[in-house]
Parts: C-alpha cells; sequence; structure tokens
C-alpha cells in the first residue's frame, strides 16, 4: 500500500528543468564549451555546484575558486530571471489534478529538490498547501544520487522508504529513489529513466488509479 508520495520538482512539477538547460547553455555558449541535451541530461537532479563542475570537466577548463563562484551565481541570476515570471499556469498539465487526488486520499506528500530556488518556486506555483513538507538543497548534505534527500522526506512524513513512491525526471533522481528502497516513477525517455519502476512520458500520465496499478 502506497503511504507517501514524494515529488521531484524541476521537471515534475513545472518546466523548470527546461529553465536550468536554457541557463546552463547560455553559460556554456559564453565559455565555448560544447553543450547539448543529451549532456544536460546528466545534469539534472545534480546541485548547482556539481554541475558546474561537470560542464568545466567537459570543456577541459580549469578555474580558481572564486572564479567558479562567480559562474554559479551568473547561472543563477540566468535562472532567476526565468523563474521570476512563474505562475500556477507554469504547473505541468495533469499535476495539480494529480495533487488533488493524493489529497483527497489522505496520503501524505512531500517534495524533494535538489534546487535551492525550490521554496520560491512552489509558492509562485500556489501549491504549498499540497505538500506535507519541503526537503531542499540546504537541508542535505549529499545530493542526488545519494538516498539522503528521499530518506530525509519519508522519515520526516514518518513513513517508511518501502512503503513510498518518488516521482523523478532525472537520471540522478531515480537512483536516489532506488538506493533508497522506493517505488520509481520516471517520468521521461526509456533510456534515461531505465532504472525506473513505472516509466511515463509525461506527468498528464500520472493519476492514483494508474500508479496503484503498477505500484508493487
Ligand atoms: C535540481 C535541478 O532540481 O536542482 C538541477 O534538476 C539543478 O538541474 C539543481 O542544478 C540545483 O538548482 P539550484 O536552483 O539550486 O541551482
Ligand atoms: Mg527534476
Amino acid at each position: 500500500e502506497i503511504k507517501a508520495i514524494i515529488f521531484d520538482l524541476d521537471g515534475v512539477i513545472t518546466d523548470t528543468a527546461e529553465y536550468h538547460y536554457l541557463a546552463w547553455k547560455q553559460l556554456a555558449d559564453d565559455l565555448g564549451i560544447p553543450f547539448d541535451r543529451i549532456f544536460n541530461e546528466r545534469l539534472k537532479g545534480v546541485s548547482r555546484m556539481d554541475s558546474l563542475q561537470m560542464i568545466l570537466d567537459h570543456g577541459g577548463i580549469v578555474l580558481a575558486e572564486e572564479e567558479i563562484e562567480a559562474l554559479a551565481h551568473k547561472k543563477n541570476e540566468h535562472y532567476k530571471t526565468f523563474i521570476g515570471k512563474i505562475t500556477p499556469d507554469d504547473l505541468l498539465p495533469g499535476i495539480l489534478p494529480f495533487l488533488t487526488q493524493v489529497r483527497a486520499a489522505g496520503i501524505p506528500t512531500a517534495l524533494a529538490s535538489a534546487s535551492k530556488n525550490a521554496r520560491p518556486v512552489i509558492r509562485q506555483l500556489r501549491i504549498e498547501s499540497y505538500l506535507d513538507t519541503v526537503v531542499d538543497a540546504a537541508s542535505v548534505e549529499r545530493g542526488k544520487p545519494d538516498p539522503e534527500i528521499f530518506l530525509k522526506a519519508a522519515q520526516q512524513l514518518n513513513v517508511n522508504p518501502e512503503q513510498c513512491v518518488g516521482i523523478e525526471d532525472a537520471e540522478a533522481g531515480v537512483k536516489s529513489i532506488k538506493t533508497a528502497g522506493m517505488f520509481a516513477v520516471g517520468v521521461g525517455t526509456k533510456t534515461a529513466m531505465a532504472e525506473a519502476d513505472w516509466i511515463i512520458d509525461h506527468p498528464s500520465q500520472l493519476t492514483l488509479e494508474a500508479l496503484k496499478s503498477h505500484y508493487k
């Protein structure tokens, strides 16, 4: 029986995964580092500093700590210009009906996001009341793919991880859910989401009925 549902934010609830991509793309272009959507898949779910390090390594660029900090800041400034305009209209289709069904069924919910921008985003989306707890980048020591973030969410909801469902669009995120011992729903391609227990192309396919029929 499903005792809790833990949501990733970027790319599951709203299309901020696209904004992260665009912000990184802009930074990589400025640095002359090749950057495409395939490489970007590896950055999904990964913290800001770790993502930047992966991009710099990819370009064979070595920089001093201060320069790295400045670039991370610059990327976040690009990102903030995108998210500044977020409204409830930016919820991905199907998410609000799903959150409503989950609430009606009395199933506890959590957000497990690697983003330091998670709180302003959920506030702007006006979905705070649908989430019982929020675990973000500031509350964990180890980012995805480490299971800490999903385990912490389960602990805060007082639910056994084996009875939790995690929903992710990132390879690192699916790994985090599986290592936590949870059932993983992967939103994305069969290749990227290979380790998930149930793969869907789009959040609009999320209904409680469909989830229950795949859950084991
Ligand atoms: C994750 C995104 O949710 O948050 C990553 O999938 C992003 O792409 C990470 O790098 C960190 O986000 P932020 O907002 O703290 O830079
Ligand atoms: Mg995501």
